[in-house]
């Protein structure tokens, strides 16, 4: 049998004296302490509350148009740090409706440092925000941000040092921050970019990528074109064949496109094999109706009645039930939580007092303890009768 052999160190007369004296000691340094009342607010919790702002404003500074989308560059004295791949929720009143939508932030995050943020806004089809600032903001708009929220970002602890990205449309914005960020020495791994887009004409950011290319060998874009023919690009749609003809050999895969996208991609992602945990999927926003989802069974034409209940107060507002029940309180004029508006974050966070609501699978970020009490995330959840909601304002 092994045998272990340890040394204990006999307790010596030292060792007694500082025993014994260890008590009074301790009296003597709670005695000779300040008498002040102790701050109610740490220096720590200060220097979070800096870098995890819940709001911040800012004025717009420049306007870069491009085709159906702005640029917007905001500036503010001072602007919370940010991760690559990050967004802020855009706070705005419009009409009577009190509403937020997540823009990702696409500016190098070393930018923030200098109090300048940047996002981009396309034209959506039905878009109600998006024609809202493409139609109203200007250079000296004032605008109301939440921090910088979202885990679409590099993480070297966790992701390969090879990253291939899959963007489509406007879903470029956090790749052009990643690119900006590897260009100026923010982030430091290799990324690998598959941007699809209709046309020629609808490459956004297509200048800015060509000249980040061309300055570092850390950054390479295959542009795939779906709607025109051109030379020198790769045509369709972005799939497994695209993706395993330019992948490095082992890699991180981060998606970043409209819903059509990922809907088309989940098949395409089986064929090539990647285990989960090298996939990144940024969040993909609510569709137009729930009956894009197989599994809604209600009756999207139908008007409900929605009873929120917040501080103590109640209003009754209609319900449409083929919009999200966030939708329906903002467009109310209350003031709910939100960022992602995607079931993801549980910003939106609120109790269902009584009613029946759907929620897809893929939409479903609660946490299995919020679903078994009876809470649901109201962007991601929609009508199937009258409902009563306790909402809890910020
Ligand atoms: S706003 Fe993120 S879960 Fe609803």
């Amino acid at each position: 049998m092994k045998k272990f052999n340890f040394h204990v160190k006999p307790i010596g007369l030292l060792d007694m004296l500082h025993f014994k004296q260890m008590v009074p000691r301790r009296r003597a340094m709670l005695q000779s302490g300040s008498l002040d009342p102790i701050t109610s607010v740490y220096a720590v919790n200060r220097l979070a509350q800096s870098m995890h702002p819940k709001r911040q404003k800012a004025v717009v500074s420049a306007i870069i148009p491009r085709r159906d989308a702005n640029t917007y560059v905001l500036k503010a004295d001072k602007l919370a740090y940010f991760r690559a791949g990050q967004y802020v929720s855009v706070k705005l009143t419009i009409g009577d409706a009190v509403t937020a939508r997540p823009y990702t932030l696409a500016a190098s995050p070393a930018r923030a440092l200098e109090g300048e943020y940047e996002i981009t806004v396309k034209r959506a089809q039905d878009g109600f925000v998006s024609d809202y600032i493409l139609n109203n903001w200007e250079v000296g708009t004032e605008v109301t941000l939440s921090g910088p929220e979202g885990p679409f970002s590099y993480e070297p602890i966790r992701d390969e040092k090879e990253v291939v990205g899959l963007a489509g449309g406007s879903g470029i914005t956090p790749f052009m921050a990643m690119a900006r960020a590897i260009l100026d020495g923010t982030e430091d791994f290799r990324l690998t970019l598959l941007y699809g887009s209709r046309t020629k004409a609808d490459i956004l950011y297509a200048d800015e990528l060509a000249a980040i290319c061309a300055a570092t060998d850390k950054v390479k874009v295959v542009h795939v074109l779906s709607e025109e023919e051109a030379e020198g690009f790769e045509h369709g749609f972005i799939g497994a064949e695209l993706i395993s003809k330019y992948a490095p050999g082992t890699y991180t895969l981060y998606i970043c496109g409209p819903r059509a996208m990922h809907d088309f991609l989940a098949g395409e992602l089986d064929r090539l094999g990647l285990d989960q945990k090298h996939i990144r999927r940024e969040f993909v926003p609510a569709p137009a109706s729930p009956a894009y989802f197989k599994a809604y069974t209600g009756d999207a034409s139908r008007v409900y009645r929605l009873t929120v209940l917040a501080l103590g107060e109640e209003r009754t507002v209609p319900l449409r039930a083929d919009e999200p029940v966030l939708t329906a309180i903002e467009r109310a004029g209350i003031a709910a939580p939100s960022r992602c508006r995607s079931g993801e974050c549980g910003w939106c966070r609120s109790r269902l007092v009584s009613g029946q609501v759907f929620i897809p699978d893929s939409m479903d970020g609660r946490r299995l303890a919020d679903a078994g009490a009876g809470y649901i995330h109201p962007c991601s959840s929609w009508a199937l009768s009258d409902l009563t909601l306790e909402i809890f304002p910020e």
